[in-house]
């Protein structure tokens, strides 16, 4: 269904059978909102995102690319995010195992204004699909369409925002004993020590080489997130928490009581196509009552 959103933005909104939904901007190829069957929000999306280009929509699911974070040239995060994106009508095949009912297939190329900024030439694909349970599946592909010989070289990331209770009630697992780096500590490497990662203050960290499987457990509504990813090494966990969030105008003050970022992404060891290679990456998030997974 495609339609009208914010400031007349084009949406497109998928509907699962069973009442799952999801609403994906063309502006940002950027997912803003999931809910379950019972029609309960996922996603965090800020009461004070503008959606109002150039600026990035604050919430949902941003893909961060060509550049994840600001070690570049670009801005930070890249541009993908705040440019607008097309609906794909002659997407690759995929896999005949991968059967997705509902889903979207979304493009961005490089513009001509683009070529200025990063000199290069490229497909950028997204299929976001809701599978049967109302898993939300993200599919990228990114071919280099270079014509003169040249490879590149990106970075990525889904910045996931999802929507949790009480950031003091909340866990993360499956990152214990990880290496990662420090956003806040000029990216310095430590080492987790295998206690649960919990919430108390300021996070921004990059977690590397993850496993595939990752859980956020939100206690106080009893539902644990599961995000499972492939191609895409790294995960990075951002809370502003309460004085970086006063400091965003587009974020509200106590909003970060209500958000927890965990992206499937690649930093560490950013990725090389030559021309006519294409990488292909994703991530998979599912919503289940805690009781459901095991040993929680
Ligand atoms: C996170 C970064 O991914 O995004 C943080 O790790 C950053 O450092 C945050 O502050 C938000 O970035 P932005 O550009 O959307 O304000």
């Amino acid at each position: 269904e495609h339609c009208k959103g914010v400031n007349g933005l084009d949406k497109v909104i998928l509907r699962e059978i069973r009442g799952c939904s999801a609403e994906v901007y063309l502006y940002g190829g950027q997912v803003t909102s999931w809910k379950n069957e019972l029609g309960e929000e996922l996603l965090f999306l800020s009461s004070k995102a503008t959606f109002r280009p150039p600026r990035a929509i604050r919430g949902g699911i941003p893909i961060c690319f060509p550049q994840f974070g600001n070690i570049g040239s670009l801005e930070q995060h890249g541009f993908a995010r705040n440019r607008a994106w097309s609906v794909d009508p002659n997407p690759p095949p995929f896999p005949s195992n991968i059967s997705h009912r509902t889903f979207i297939d979304l493009i961005l190329r490089h513009s001509e204004e683009d070529v200025k900024i990063w000199p290069h030439r490229y497909e950028c694909r997204l299929r976001v699909a809701l599978g049967p349970g109302g898993d939300l599946m993200l599919t990228s592909r990114i071919r280099n369409t270079n014509s003169d010989g040249k490879s590149f070289t990106f970075t990525f990331a889904y910045h996931t925002h999802f929507f949790v209770t009480d950031i003091s009630e909340v866990r993360v697992e499956g990152l214990e004993t990880l290496d990662y780096l420090d956003n806040l500590k000029n990216r310095e490497r430590f080492t987790e020590q295998g206690d649960a990662i919990i919430f108390e203050s300021e996070v921004d960290k990059v977690y590397l080489s993850t496993p595939t499987k990752i859980a956020i457990l939100d206690h106080e509504r009893k539902r644990t997130f599961v995000l499972r990813k492939d191609g895409l090494p790294d995960a990075v966990v951002w809370n502003p928490w309460d004085k970086k969030a006063k400091s965003m105008a587009d974020f509200g003050d106590d909003e970060y009581k209500h958000m927890l970022c965990v992206k499937a992404a690649c930093v560490e060891k950013p990725i090389t196509l030559k021309p006519g290679e294409e990488w292909k990456g994703r991530q998979e998030i599912s919503a289940v009552p805690s009781s459901y997974c095991s040993g929680q």
